[in-house]
């Protein structure tokens, strides 16, 4: 047994046992022991975190910014300092490679940092009464943002660090404090980050992390009066669930994704070929950001799929220690879930062209060809290593199928043609379309936007602080 630590929730600035005395157990997806313990915490103890945040809200909204600013910038510095300790954490939580999981702490900092840095920089506006018709020049607006109050933060597993900070920090430095509700497997990376936090010195209350089951927090805490707003990142169906039940408060969610890469004849297939491989197989195809499909015309597809073998059985596979490529799927039931759409594309006439081998939760890079719209797997999101190829004779075609998906969050588009690629892009019904690139959310900085059943609303640093800011008028009457 590992050495399975149990950890404490964090609610007004200290480190608390719960009362339930219940905890989860954290298991490695790779080690495949415990590697800890989280609180299984009550609906009470989530009301005294949200009270807790309440409290602390007014009073941060009033301290300066730059003041603001600098306990951010110490959050930063902390969790450089801790970069290998929480990396270690990551990889054996989530089964990320310790180079990603490294990176992720670093891309974390750096996101903190420039979320600071856009936040100074951002102003308000004025505007005068005499523009409009009958307008008096003694009016004036002042148009400014301010805080919401309370951000419910729900990242998922996948960037356990990275996506939560991307809620966070935005949250922070608009004035706003935060309930954190880490997904359960990362929970202990998250943990980690905010005991950076609280080596920042922040003042209590700001971030209050909240873990426990969902069955009995979850919905409690999304349908809860001291929530203000929610950011959520996870899959659709727990996004759409959670929609319906919060109130008449704002939403960001990020959900599922099934983005296409559409290869058309004229295409650089080794460019193609190099960032479809990454796109799709990066720590496993675990990304909602991940190229989930190939719409490839059918006059290169013979020469696209050769390519293709040859550079996924390059991929490095086994275990995240190693940093390796392929690393073992979260859990068993998203291996099952992986292997499902394999076998059924199988059953139903794909060829497989390499892969289809499993280990326990290791599933390793397969490539499936021949794929047509009758199979699963054109249509439902693996979150794995299983990569289908559709040949289509036309862009019309490839439009037609990349749009008929319930997702609509990135695509790629390979051609030599840049007015073709435009043309083809302006058609997508996706948040973002990339241009010979894969899919993917960074750089952080850019707008970051799931559409249908990707999700609503935008994330990306500037946009993610306005998300959680509201706009406020203020008009000054002048007399002569
Ligand atoms: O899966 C979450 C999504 O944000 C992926 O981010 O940076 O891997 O494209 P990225």
């Amino acid at each position: 047994m590992l050495n399975s630590t149990t950890y404490k929730f964090y609610v007004n600035g200290e480190w608390k046992e719960s009362q339930t005395g219940q905890t989860i157990e954290i298991k490695s997806p790779y080690l495949h022991e415990t590697i800890g313990k989280v609180q299984a915490i009550t609906k009470e103890e989530v009301d005294n975190a949200i009270s807790s945040a309440q409290e602390a809200q007014k009073q941060w909204a009033d301290i300066p910014l730059q003041q603001r600013a600098s306990y951010l910038y110490k959050w930063a510095e902390e969790l450089v300092n801790m970069q290998y300790e929480i990396a270690e954490i990551i990889m054996k939580e989530v089964g990320k490679s310790f180079k990603d999981a490294k990176n992720e702490v670093i891309r974390t900092a750096d996101f903190i940092r420039y979320t600071v840095e856009e936040a100074l920089h951002m102003h308000g506006q004025s505007m005068k009464g005499d523009s409009f018709p009958g307008g008096s020049k003694s009016k004036i607006a002042i148009i400014e943002r301010v805080p919401l109050g309370v951000v419910l933060a729900i990242p998922p597993f996948n960037y356990p660090v990275n996506l939560a900070a991307a809620k966070l920090a935005p949250a922070l430095i608009s004035g706003n404090a935060v309930i954190f509700k880490p997904a359960t497997q990362g929970a202990i990376s998250g943990i980690k980050m905010i005991e950076a936090f609280h080596k920042a010195g922040f003042p209590k209350g700001l971030i209050n992390v909240v873990t426990g089951r969902g069955s009995v927090i979850g919905d409690y805490l999304v349908e809860h009066k001291g929530i203000d707003m929610i950011s959520f990142t996870g899959g659709t169906n727990t996004g759409t669930h959670l929609a319906k039940k919060a109130g008449m408060i704002p939403l960001v969610l990020e959900l599922g994704g099934k983005d296409p890469a559409i290869v058309r004849e004229d295409a650089d297939l080794e460019n193609a070929v190099q960032q479809i491989v990454s796109g799709a197989f990066s720590y496993s195809g675990q990304r909602c950001t991940a190229i989930k499909r190939i719409l490839v015309n059918e006059n290169v597809a013979d020469e696209m799929i050769g390519l293709l073998k040859a550079e996924i059985e390059k991929l490095t596979v086994g275990s995240p220690a190693e940093d390796n490529t392929i690393v073992p799927l979260i859990d068993d039931s998203s291996a099952d879930f992986v292997q499902s759409l394999i076998d059924d594309a199988i059953e139903k006439g794909a060829t497989v062209v390499t892969g289809n081998k499993r280990e326990q939760n290791l599933i390793y890079p397969t490539l499936l060809d021949q794929v047509t719209e009758d199979m699963r797997i054109a249509w439902e999101e693996p979150f794995g290593p299983a990569l289908p190829v559709i040949r289509v004779s036309s862009d019309e075609e490839a439009i037609h199928i990349a749009n008929a998906s319930e997702f609509g969050l990135q695509a790629s588009i390979f051609t030599k043609d840049i007015n073709k690629a435009f043309s083809i892009a302006n058609k997508l019904e996706t948040g973002s379309v990339q241009i010979n690139g894969k899919t993917e959310r960074g750089p952080d900085h850019f707008p970051f936007i799931g559409i249908k059943g990707s999700g609503m609303g935008a994330q990306g640093i500037h946009k993610s602080i306005e998300s959680m800011t509201r706009e406020k008028v203020t008009v000054l009457n002048l007399t002569d």
